[in-house]
């Protein structure tokens, strides 16, 4: 327990300095390049923001696995405790100067989720979660919502970076919720939607081709807050980030049936 206290104090502390490197870059200029399509973006304070969270990872927990998304770290399979980081998720948006990104940290320990920190620091919103204990923003417990009516729902999704190239583009899907769903929401920050699922913003969100990271510490926070994570079959594979759909419990299997739908022509 000692331990996982210390894990969370850390995470924390360094989602908020991640999150202290991000606002003070927001609205600067910074080199960006492209890394899997010339839409998948990356800049150099995502890598400042990994340097920052891996290197102090290597200082203070050196025998700790990291799967980091721009590939800083070492991820092994014999270490009880998994660091999964996203250093900036919403890269798109920071690059242009839209203000919705945030730092995604997961802990995983004996391959189970055990605690996840996101922190919006344009917001000042720190959100996590510890397995078992409830999820939080800032300190007070969050709740999702109680909509059970999916035309008054409020949801949201994402796309992937190979939706130009791609048939499996999720515009039919888009399509189909938006007309039967109150509204839809595409804002770039799979962490932070997650999070607002969590926290009752929205009733939903569902994405796919999303990768571990993306996933690792909202995937648990919904959880957390009383909500459900499945893959679009209803099982347990959304923490690859593959396939994903998170909701308040009460309109998933409204959402998972609608998808289903749709993939079925
Ligand atoms: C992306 C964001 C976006 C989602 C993409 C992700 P990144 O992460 O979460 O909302 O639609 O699928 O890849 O690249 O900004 O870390
Ligand atoms: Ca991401
Ligand atoms: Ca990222």
């Amino acid at each position: 327990m000692a331990e996982l206290d210390a894990v969370l104090a850390l995470a924390t502390r360094l989602a908020r300095e991640a999150g202290a490197i991000q606002k003070a870059r927001y609205e600067s200029s910074f080199a960006i390049g492209t890394k899997s399509q010339p839409i998948d973006l990356v800049t150099e304070v995502d890598h400042a923001c990994e340097a920052h969270i891996v290197g102090a990872l290597a200082r203070e927990r050196p025998h700790d696995a990291v799967l980091a998304e721009e590939g800083r770290g070492e991820d092994r399979s014999d270490a009880p405790w998994r660091w999964v980081i996203d250093p900036l998720d919403g890269t798109t948006n920071f690059a242009h100067g839209y203000p919705r990104f945030a730092v995604s940290i997961g802990v995983e320990s004996q391959g189970e989720p055990a605690l996840g920190v996101v922190y919006d620091p344009l917001l000042d919103e720190l959100y996590h979660a510890v397995a078992g204990g409830g999820a939080f923003r800032n300190g007070r417990r969050l709740r999702v919502s109680h909509e059970a009516a999916f035309e008054r729902a409020l949801l949201a999704t994402g796309f992937s970076y190979d939706k130009a190239v791609s048939e499996d583009d999720n515009v039919a899907e888009f399509r189909a919720v938006l007309k039967a769903a109150r509204e839809l929401r595409r804002d770039g920050s799979a962490a932070l939607d997650l999070c607002y699922v969590a926290g009752g913003r929205l009733d939903g969100y569902w994405e796919h081709k999303l990768e571990r990271w993306d996933v690792a510490a909202g995937g648990l926070i919904v959880r957390e807050a009383g909500g459900r994570v499945t893959d679009r079959a209803g099982g347990e594979s959304w923490r690859s980030g593959h396939e994903l759909v998170a909701t308040n419990g009460a309109i998933h299997d409204a959402l998972l049936a609608l998808l289903a739908r749709v993939r079925s022509g």
